[in-house]
């Protein structure tokens, strides 16, 4: 018996931990699972750990108000320590690029545990754009043992690295695993304002930011688009999940607060956010995941970024990188909204995030690793399959 840590503390982490979560289950001849929560995030963390119905059996609990990145790192790490030193874990397995990702891994490289990168590769080289998330990837794949790279482009990016390239594997994205069980055709949503705004028949924009290098001005200048669009198209309802950031709120919502068709609600639970993702026309962001998500439905996405570390998405069309200048964001979304061919153009593309099988490979590859298996693992590769539905749209919507 092998016995694997997984370590996650932000809502994006654990949607893309859980899938890895179920699959270690799967396998409990072979493995024991550990689950350790930093819970850098609270609320939006415990929504998640709810709809996947994980309950850690660490929780360190170190969520503060307008935390730092040295809170976190400093209230993480001696923590982190404590347990691996009780536990004494084979692996520990993190994902993505939070501040949860590196402090995991740089703990247990501090106690020689190998680390196993869920989400490897990705890059701007930028060390600026996403901040901290570029830097925070990059010390962790210094230390990683196992990286498991989403898509082509992320392992080719670790190779110029010089990392040991039989470390390195194609996975695909478990985000996609997730997506794919909890879509469904009649979802109710648990929030009834929702299914009332379905019922409209409208159009829907659906709006998020939260980064850090978008906090104040930039993030100003988006909410002003976003106020411009929704002027200039009453017949829409923009759908703004605000996150729960303090700092994030302060800009949104004195901008977009009184806005008959901008409809500024709570962070959804995943169900309910993944479901109206799939009801959506547009999606304006500046996440990370949702960038990933976007795609499997066919749905454009403007994204609220200088540079991007998925540039698969921007090269098949699906995603729109718009920066953060009122005026571009303003027009883009406008083209889209008014130029039926334009849109259809960008709607029938292909997903190159993930097939849904993402979360079985990588446990094959972990047990290959420690020698339990020999079996061999196909990486993933994008095909025009992997794409849900189209959305290509022929009468006026309008
Ligand atoms: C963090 C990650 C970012 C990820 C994002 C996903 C880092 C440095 N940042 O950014 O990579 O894209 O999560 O959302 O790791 N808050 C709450 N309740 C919550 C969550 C947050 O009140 O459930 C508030 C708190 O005041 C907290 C603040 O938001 O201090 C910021 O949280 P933090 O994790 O530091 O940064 P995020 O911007 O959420
Ligand atoms: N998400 C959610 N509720 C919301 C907004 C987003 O569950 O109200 C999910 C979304 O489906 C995606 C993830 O949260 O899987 C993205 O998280 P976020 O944008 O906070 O972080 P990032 O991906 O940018 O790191």
């Amino acid at each position: 018996m092998k016995k694997i840590a997984v370590i996650f503390g932000t809502r994006p982490d654990t949607i893309k931990m859980a899938p890895i979560i179920q699959e270690i289950k799967k396998n409990s001849k072979h493995f024991e699972l550990l689950t350790i929560a930093t819970a850098q995030h609270r609320q939006m963390l415990d929504q998640v750990l709810q709809v996947f119905e994980i309950k850690p059996d660490y929780d360190l609990n170190i969520m503060k108000p307008k935390q730092t990145l040295a809170s976190i790192t400093k209230n993480t790490i001696e923590e982190l320590d404590n347990v691996f030193s009780k536990e004494k874990p084979d692996m520990v397995l993190v994902q993505g690029d939070t501040t949860t990702t590196f402090v995991g891994s740089l703990a247990a490289f501090y106690r020689q545990i190998p680390v196993g990168h869920i989400e490897a590769g990705l890059r701007t080289n930028d060390k600026a754009n996403p901040f901290p998330e570029e830097i925070n990837r990059r010390l962790t794949s210094a230390i990683t043992d196992l990286h498991f790279a989403p898509t082509e482009t992320a392992k080719k990016a670790l190779l110029k690295e010089n990392i040991d390239p039989s470390a390195v594997f194609v996975t695909g994205n478990t985000v996609i695993d997730a997506l794919k069980v909890s879509v469904k055709k009649n979802y109710r949503f648990s929030i009834m304002k929702l299914n009332k705004l379905i019922s409209q028949k409208k159009r829907i924009v659906l709006l998020t930011m939260h980064r850090r290098e978008n906090w104040g001005e930039p993030m100003q200048g988006a909410c002003n688009a976003v106020k411009r669009l929704a002027e200039a198209y009453p017949d829409l309802n923009f759908v703004f999940p605000v996150h729960l950031n303090p700092i994030v709120r302060d800009v949104v919502f004195p901008t977009l607060g009184n806005i008959e068709n901008v409809h500024l609600i709570e962070p959804l639970d995943y169900l309910d956010f993944v479901n109206l993702m799939a009801k959506s026309y547009l999606i304006i962001t500046d996440s990370g995941g949702v960038q990933e998500e976007g795609p499997h439905f066919g749905i454009p996405i403007l994204v609220l970024r200088k540079v991007t570390e998925r540039p698969e998405a921007v090269k098949f069309g699906t995603v729109k990188l718009v920066g953060l200048d009122e005026g571009k964001i303003f027009s883009t979304a406008k083209k889209l909204l008014d130029n039926k061919d334009y849109y259809n153009k960008i709607a029938s593309a292909v997903n190159p995030y993930g097939d849904g099988l993402s979360a079985k490979r990588t446990l094959q590859i972990i047990k290959n690793y420690f020698g339990l298996s020999k079996a061999s693992v196909n990486e993933f590769i994008p095909k025009a399959g992997n794409k849900k539905a189209g959305r290509k749209i022929s009468g006026n919507k309008k």
